[in-house]
Parts: C-alpha cells; structure tokens; sequence
C-alpha cells in the first residue's frame, strides 16, 4: 500500500508502462535484487516527460545511487545536457560509475561525492531542472542552495514528498519517521507558501513536488 493513492489505481498505472531501453530494465533488476532504492515506475516517467518538455541543458540531481535516474535522465535529454549527480555513500558511487561508464555516459554524468548540503555550497554554476532525491529530512535546508542554483526559468522536482502519505496523515506517521515528516511538510509549505514560487504537488508514486519560479513580469 503506497498510503497515497489506492492501489487498484497504481497497478493499473504502473501496469501501463512500459520500458523502451534494455538498460533501464537491467538496472532496475539490479536495483531490486540488491534492495537499493530507485524512483518508481511513474516517477520515472514523469521525469522522462519533463526532460522531453523541458529540455534542459544542466541538470542536478540530489541522489545518484546506482545511477539510473541520472542515466533515464540523460537518455532523454538533448546530446549538449550535463548531469551533476551528487552521492555521500563510496558503495554506492562505486556502482553508478560502473554502470555510467558500462552504458557510454561518462561524458555527461558527473558524480560529485559528498553530503548534498556540503556540495550543494560548492556549487556555483547555474541548472535548468534539479531533481532532489537524497536526504528526504532535509529538503527544507536543501532548498535555498537549490534555489540559488536554478535558472530563472529552472524547475526543481522534488521526490518522496508525500512519504507513503505520512505527510498528510498523522495516522500513517511512524514514531521513527516523525523528525522527515515533520521536515517534508516544512518544505512543502515553503514551497507552496512562498508568493515567488509556483508548486504543483502530484500524488503519484511517492509524491511528486514541481516548483518553479513564478514569472513577475505578470
Ligand atoms: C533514493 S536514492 C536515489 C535514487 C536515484 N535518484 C535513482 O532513482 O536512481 C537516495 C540516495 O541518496 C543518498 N543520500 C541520502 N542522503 C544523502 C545526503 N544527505 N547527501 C548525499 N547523498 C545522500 C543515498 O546514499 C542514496 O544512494
């Protein structure tokens, strides 16, 4: 039960969709195997769709794991798109380098190895979209880095918002989860409260959240 929307509703979905790439299919079966958590099925498309629409040209990602929603990205994105993926954990870094270079990503995917607050400081260049997919505890301390960083015309998707509905049911809320659900509500409301900004939040998979800047010229 993913808490958020109801099940009959996610199988269906997910039933509808299929992979077109072989790559995507074995790094998920690898993923699944080895217990290492990937974006869902439907958030994987959502952000195939919005890598199409968008077309970015630099991207961040908060969270690389094994990789594969920096290479999906990259996949469906223009040949001129960089990818900086950022990753704490050395095993895991590891296995996305495997899998960059096993699949001809090197060029596009760099994967900087740290905690995202620390590199996110580091950063000066500016991106077009930021997925934030690491740290679900600390999205409200990721935010002003990651708002610094995005273009004017940028998007921030940020995933796991809802939190196998935590954040929107105290009823769902697990003693040991209170502290990230407490703080994901704080980044939503951030997100939706700031009159700068306009945020979508899309109960699918776990929770989607789409910020982007609102044009003041209106
Ligand atoms: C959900 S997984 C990322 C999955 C990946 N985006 C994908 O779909 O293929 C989250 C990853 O973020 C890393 N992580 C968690 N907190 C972090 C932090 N504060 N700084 C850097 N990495 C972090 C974890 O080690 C884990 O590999």
């Amino acid at each position: 039960m993913s808490g958020i929307t109801f099940d009959y509703m996610e199988q269906y979905l997910k039933n509808l969709i299929i992979n077109d790439s072989t790559v995507l299919d074995e790094m998920e079966l690898f993923a699944k195997e080895n217990c290492v958590p990937i974006v869902q099925k439907e958030t994987a498309k959502f952000l195939q769709f919005m890598v199409s629409v968008k077309k970015p040209i630099k991207i961040l990602e908060l969270g690389t794991a094994i990789g594969y929603s920096a290479i999906l990205m990259s996949m469906n994105a223009s040949k001129d798109t960089s990818i900086v993926t950022i990753e704490r954990d050395p095993n895991m870094i590891k296995y996305a380098e495997a899998n960059i270079k096993k699949y001809g990503y090197t060029d596009k995917i760099a994967i900087k190895e740290g905690e995202c607050l620390e590199v996110l400081k580091t950063l000066d260049e500016k991106f077009d979209l930021i997925f934030m997919d690491a740290g679900k505890g600390h999205y409200n301390h990721f935010l002003p880095e990651c708002l610094r960083l995005l273009n004017k015309d940028g998007i921030i998707i940020a995933d796991n918002v809802l939190f196998r509905g935590m954040v929107a049911n105290d009823e769902l809320v697990v003693r040991r989860k209170i502290t990230i659900v407490k703080r994901m509500r704080k980044y939503l409301e951030l997100v939706s409260k700031d009159k700068n900004l306009i945020t979508s939040i899309i109960p699918m998979g776990d929770g989607i959240a789409v910020t982007t800047r609102r044009n003041l010229d209106e």
